[in-house]
C-alpha cells in the first residue's frame, strides 16, 4: 500500500468537501458565545479546532474561504503550495515543508476571509499537514468559490482560479 493510503488508513482521515482528506484531532471544551463572537458568526463555537490535512499529487484544495485565521503546520510528505487571495486581489504562494534554508516553512497562518486552496509540490506524492482555527471550526463559517464568479472579481488570477475550483 501506499504511504499516503496508509496515512488514509491509520489516521482514519474522511474525504474533505475542498478536496484532500481530514480528520479532526482536538476541539476544545471551551464554547465562545454568539454574543462574544464578531458578526459573521453564527451561533456558539468552541474555543479551538485542529485537523490533520493529506493531500495528494494531482489533486487539490479547492479555493475556499473561512471566518477566522487558519495555521498550518507541515506534518510529512512533498512540500505544498498554499496559494492565497486577499479580499483586494493580492494573490500570494507559500510553501510550506522542511527545507527552510530554501525558503519553505514549518508554519504558516491564511488571514481569515482570504480565499485560498493548496498544491503538493512533487510528482506521486503527497503532504500531510496540520491546520488550526479558533475560534473552532464549523461548516457555517466555510465558504467553496464559485469558479466564474471568483474569476470576474478576480480577472488578474483566472488561470490559477481555474486550476484551484470544480
Ligand atoms: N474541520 C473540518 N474542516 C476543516 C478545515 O478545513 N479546517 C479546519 N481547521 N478544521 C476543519
Amino acid at each position: 500500500m501506499k504511504r499516503e493510503d496508509l496515512l488514509i488508513k491509520e489516521l482514519n482521515l474522511q474525504a474533505h468537501p475542498e478536496g484532500g482528506f481530514y480528520k479532526e484531532t482536538y476541539r476544545s471544551e471551551g464554547v465562545i458565545l454568539e454574543k462574544h463572537l464578531p458578526e459573521n458568526f453564527e451561533g456558539s463555537r468552541n474555543y479551538c479546532t485542529s485537523i490533520y490535512f493529506l493531500l495528494k499529487t494531482n489533486e487539490f484544495s479547492a479555493f475556499h474561504r473561512i471566518n477566522q485565521d487558519e495555521n498550518w503546520y507541515f506534518h510529512e510528505g512533498s512540500s505544498l503550495t498554499i496559494h492565497q487571495i486577499s479580499p483586494d486581489g493580492i494573490y500570494t504562494k507559500t510553501v510550506l515543508g522542511s527545507t527552510i534554508l530554501e525558503g519553505e516553512v514549518f508554519q504558516h497562518t491564511v488571514p481569515k476571509n482570504y480565499w485560498f486552496g493548496a498544491t503538493v509540490n512533487q510528482p506521486d506524492s503527497y503532504s500531510l499537514v496540520g491546520c488550526t482555527v479558533s475560534p473552532g471550526f464549523d461548516f457555517k463559517d466555510f465558504e467553496l468559490a464559485n469558479s466564474k464568479q471568483l474569476q470576474k472579481k478576480f480577472p488578474d488570477h483566472k488561470i490559477i482560479i481555474e486550476e484551484l475550483t470544480r
